[in-house]
Order: C-alpha cells, then structure tokens, then sequence
C-alpha cells in the first residue's frame, strides 16, 4: 500500500515508522505539515496515498485532507486520552502505566474513531524522551502496524471510545520546581516530565534558564536550590530532602532575541555569566579502582561508567542527546584504556537505555569561540576513540545499542567486532545532512561490513533503517527483541555466554591476523588523514553548508520544506 507519512518533523518515532513500513515492502514518502493547509492539501494530493499516517504532528490536519483520504494519528495516550501534552502529564503524575492510540483524524483533535492501540510501562526513574524513544515507540509501532493491517483487509470498523478526556497543555506554571517545598521525587518528576523538551523554566543565578536531565544525587545535601557541587558539565543543587543533577541549561529566549540552545550545564553558566559558583566545593563519591566495579568520573554524577562480570567488562556511558563533545570523547578513551588494562576477554562498549551515540556534539561546537577549531578537536577525539577500538587485537569488542546511533556515532559502534542491537533502534549511518564527509575511519569500516556498493547507497540515501534491516545488510550481528529496560540484561547474558565460548581463542588470532593484514594494505593513518582532509575543508570554509546547517539543526529552525529524499517515495530499505 502507497503511504503517506505526515509529520511536523522527521523525528525518531516518524524515521522508525518509516523504516518499518519500507522492511514490509510498502512504498512510503513523507510530507511535513511545515506551510499553510492549501499547500499541504496540494502535496497529499500529488503523492495520491492509499494512507496517510501522522506518527508525529503537532497542528491538526486539514479538513480536506482528512476528508478525502483515511487519515490515522497516533497519539501518546490511551484511548479516549486526548490532548498536546499527554506524555508530558503521565510522568508527571507519576502514572505506571501508559498507552498510544492510533486513531482516524476528524474534525476534533484526537477525537476520531480508534483504528488500535497498545499500552506499556513507564519506570519511574526514566525521563520522557528516553521513553518515547523506547517503551512508547515500540507499543506505537505495535499499534500502527496492526492499524495498517487493519486498514487493508477492509472489513474492520475502527472504534469510538465511550468517553473522552481533554487535557490541556502542561503550561510552565505547571512544571515550575518550588525549591523550598518540593522534596526530590516532585523536583524529578517535574525534570522528567519536561526532558529534553521543553525542560522546566527556572531562575538561577539571576537568569531565567530551562533546566533538562534529572538524576538523583545520593549523599549531597544543602539550602533548597542551592548549586553545591558540579560534575562533567553537569550541577547539583540540592532540594529541600537531598539534591538532585542537571545536565544541560537552556537560556530563556529574549523576546526578538535569536532562538537558545542546552548546553553543558556549567559551559552554559560560564558562558551566561562568567563564573560557576558553589556554596561548597565540587564533591562526589571517590571509588577506587577493584576488579568489580570502577566508577571512572569518580563522583557520584557519572556519564561513563565501567564494571566487570566475570571475564567480560561493560564500558557503559549515557550523554544527552546521544551528543559526544571533545572531553567526553577523551575521558571516555581514558575509560576504555582502562578497561584495556584489565583481565577480561570481552569488552562491551555502549549504553544501558536510549541513544547509542549521535557523534560530534553540535550544540557546543555552535556556541565555542571557534567552530571550525572545536569541530577538528571533536573529530579528533573521536577518532582517537574509534582508533583505539579498531587496535584492541587482544579481547573482543561489542558496541551494544539499546536505542538510536547516527552519523559517527552509528560509525563508532562499526569499529567493534560484532553490533549488538535492540530491534527497536533506528541507525543512520550518514552525514550528508549535516554538510559532512564523515570521518571515525567509515571509510574503513563501513565497506568492510556492508561492501562498497551498499556502503555508497547508504550514505547517499541518507535514510533511516531499522535494526532488522541493518542486520540484514550485514551492519549489525545481533538483533535483541527485548524491552528497553531488559536491554542491559540480555546483553549481560549474550556477553557472558560469548566470554565463555570455547571458540574465542581461535576468533582472537583470526581478528589480530585481519588487522595486521588490512593494515598492510592500507594503514588506518591513511583512512584519517583521507577523511579529515575533506572534513578540514569543510570546517575552514566559512561558506561550506555545515556551518548553516549546523545552526539550524541547534535551533531547531524549521526547514523551508520537506526535503527531496524523504518527499520521494521511497521502496524497501535493504
Ligand atoms: N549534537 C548535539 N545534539 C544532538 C546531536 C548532536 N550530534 N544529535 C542529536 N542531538 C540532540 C537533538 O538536538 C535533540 O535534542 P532535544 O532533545 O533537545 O530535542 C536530541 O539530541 C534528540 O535528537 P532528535 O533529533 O530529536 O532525535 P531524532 O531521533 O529525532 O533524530 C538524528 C536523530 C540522529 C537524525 C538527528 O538527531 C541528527 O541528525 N543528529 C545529528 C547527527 C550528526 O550529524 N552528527 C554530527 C556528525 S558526527
């Protein structure tokens, strides 16, 4: 069936719908809703779908499109939930469960019959994006595919539901923390309910900054709102019964003023107001180094962290938005270096939840002083990581991703020996939408796993794919089909049982026999020095379209209209 996907954004839960619907072999386009509804009405006319699906739309569909083609929308919330920010409520009330609705559009918003849906747990310990990337994505594709079904055999009735709900905006009145009152599991809720978008208003300092990322901080303690410690980028400000860490700040926008960016917690504050005061000094919990556990970042706030269980050892690492910037980079190196000095047989790199890795941190190479110089660094640091994987000849290397990998990111998990992926993941392994030859030694590893023929398509294309397609096209050795919070387990489990396997020796010297044999043929220096070549004379031309499309993509500017390769209907992804 020809489908029509329409969104305000191509975002993950519109690139894992798209995905998923070209593995089944149905000719999908996309149209974002971005103009006026005579415009968007002319598009859907052109593309002539047999359906349209909103996974992702914030304005309502015109009524002449909705009243001359089936139109279905998924909504994150159960049936008869209806309203802008039904996610948003449900972490904030603190609800265990959830649901998504994919119902036809009417004249009322979320109001139309209801064609399926699914429902799905909400832990309480992981913040709204993170779960509509995860646990909401997979009920929603669940229900999506089963309304598709639905749709084509042409026999089924989609239901109304008995009652229906409206729940308005989750306004910043709503979300706003009240430091003297609120104990540390409200001021969490409310940081979850509002992550990463649009974070929760707050003055601080004297400025008025959206704070993003909510973690516990166990021993911490001081005046409610008071910043008593900070930590990778990262500040603690304790809460009338503990403390609590934000990751990332966002000014508020003056009114006229250029659209704001998050940044690192304290580089935001450095940069808002020269200094980062705390009413004690930085403080965390030191663990040393045991054959058990080592906490690498040695306080209590960690992004990386490294463990070991029985010869295999888990180099786990968790950043915003999937974003690496030129010190995580390095002190994740650091990490890794140290997890190369210990007795195991099997190192796995990546995270327990969410985003694998998006690569280079493009919101502070916007705000450093230098773009171009701090774009190099990155790379560089990056790179220096992705080295070190490509050399360890000495213990097998799996880059497990629970959740989304793209551009070096998704390049920086081809440099371990296997991929392990959760099925629900979406992988763009390109960087021409960023204006970017790409580097992390792809050239390198993306033939060696693909060949060259699908390697250049896949970064020409510059689509989505999902795992199952990623691993048919040889890119991925795993697919997981588990739930997001069984992620971090089942690999434990595929880990152990890989450390213990009787073939290991045999892989090793099979592995460090390759390596010395491509190297001969080409040393990875040259792979480097080839790609950031290119990547230089991106940087250090002012003209060159990274840098506009760098901006944008910070600010989140709309584009003008829908890009070529996603408005072209596009067949199966493998
Ligand atoms: N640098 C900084 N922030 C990044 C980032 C990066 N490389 N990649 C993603 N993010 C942020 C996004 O701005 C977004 O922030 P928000 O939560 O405040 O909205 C968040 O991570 C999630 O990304 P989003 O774009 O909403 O996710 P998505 O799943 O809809 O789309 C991508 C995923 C990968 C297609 C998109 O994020 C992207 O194009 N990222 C840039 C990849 C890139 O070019 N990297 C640089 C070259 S190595």
């Amino acid at each position: 069936m020809r489908i029509l996907l329409l969104a305000s954004a191509f975002n993950s839960l519109t690139q894992r719908v798209h995905a998923e619907l070209r593995d089944l072999g149905h000719p999908v386009a996309v149209e974002l809703a971005l103009r006026d509804d005579q415009q968007l009405t002319e598009a859907v006319r052109r593309h002539a779908p047999g359906l349209v699906i909103a996974p992702m739309l914030t304005t309502a569909v015109p009524e002449e499109v909705w009243s001359t083609h089936p139109c279905l929308i998924v909504h994150p919330g159960p049936p008869g939930d209806r309203g802008p920010s039904s996610l948003d409520r449900a972490v904030q009330e603190g609800r265990d469960r959830w649901g998504v609705t994919v119902l036809q559009a009417v004249a009322e918003m979320d109001a139309g019959p209801v064609w399926a849906s699914a429902d799905f747990p909400l832990p309480p310990d992981i913040g709204k994006s993170d779960l509509y990337r995860g646990e909401l994505a997979d009920a929603a594709l669940q229900a999506v595919l089963l309304a598709v079904d639905r749709f084509a055999s042409g026999t089924y009735t989609p239901v109304t539901p008995p009652t229906h709900t409206w729940q308005p905006y989750l306004t910043q009145d709503e979300r706003r923390i009240d430091w003297h009152a609120d104990p540390t599991t409200t001021v969490l809720r409310k940081l979850r309910a509002a992550d990463s978008q649009p974070g929760v208003l707050d003055t601080f300092q004297g400025t008025e900054w959206y704070l993003h990322g909510g973690h516990p901080e166990p021993h911490l303690k001081g005046t409610p709102g008071e910043l008593l410690a900070t930590q990778h980028g990262a500040i603690c400000r304790a809460t009338t019964d503990g403390a609590v860490w934000i990751a990332e700040l966002r000014p508020r926008r003056v009114p006229g003023g250029p659209a704001t960016f998050k940044l690192p917690a304290t580089q935001a504050l450095l940069k808002g107001r020269g200094a980062v005061t705390c009413a004690a000094p930085p403080r965390g919990r030191e663990e040393p180094p045991t054959t058990r556990t080592q906490n690498t970042t040695g306080g209590s706030y960690s992004d990386i962290t490294y463990e070991e269980q029985g010869t295999v050892g888990h180099l786990t690492f968790r950043f915003p938005g999937g974003a690496m910037n030129t010190d995580q980079c390095r002190r994740l190196l650091t990490a890794y270096r140290h997890a190369r000095t210990r007795p195991t047989d099997v190192i796995v790199l990546g995270a327990k939840r969410d985003f694998f890795s998006n690569g280079i941190h493009l919101n502070l190479i916007e705000a450093a002083p230098d773009p171009a110089a701090e774009s190099l660094a990155n790379i560089e640091a990056i790179d220096d990581l992705v080295e070190e994987v490509l050399t360890t000849t000495d213990r097998l290397v799996i880059a497990a991703l629970p959740g989304n990998a793209a551009a070096g990111g998704a390049m920086l998990a081809l440099a371990a020996d296997e991929v392990w992926c959760r099925r629900g993941a979406v992988l763009n392994p390109h960087y021409r939408l960023m204006g970017l030859y790409g580097s992390e030694y792809w050239t390198y590893t993306l033939p060696r796993k693909v060949g060259p023929a699908v390697a250049a398509r896949l970064t020409e294309d510059a689509l989505p794919l999902t795992a199952a397609c990623a691993h048919s096209l040889g890119l991925v050795d795993q697919v997981i089909d588990c739930a997001p919070s069984e992620f971090a387990d089942e690999i434990t489990r595929m880990a152990d049982r890989l450390a213990r396997s009787t073939s290991l020796p045999a892989r090793l010297g099979a592995k460090k026999a390759a390596r010395e044999r491509d190297e001969a043929v080409r040393p990875l220096s040259a792979y480097r020095a080839a790609e950031l070549e290119r990547m230089r004379a991106v940087f250090d031309d002012p003209a060159a379209p990274y840098h506009a499309l760098r901006s944008a993509f910070v600010r989140k500017r709309r584009p003008n209209g829908t890009p070529d390769h996603l408005r072209t209907e596009c067949p199966n992804g493998g």
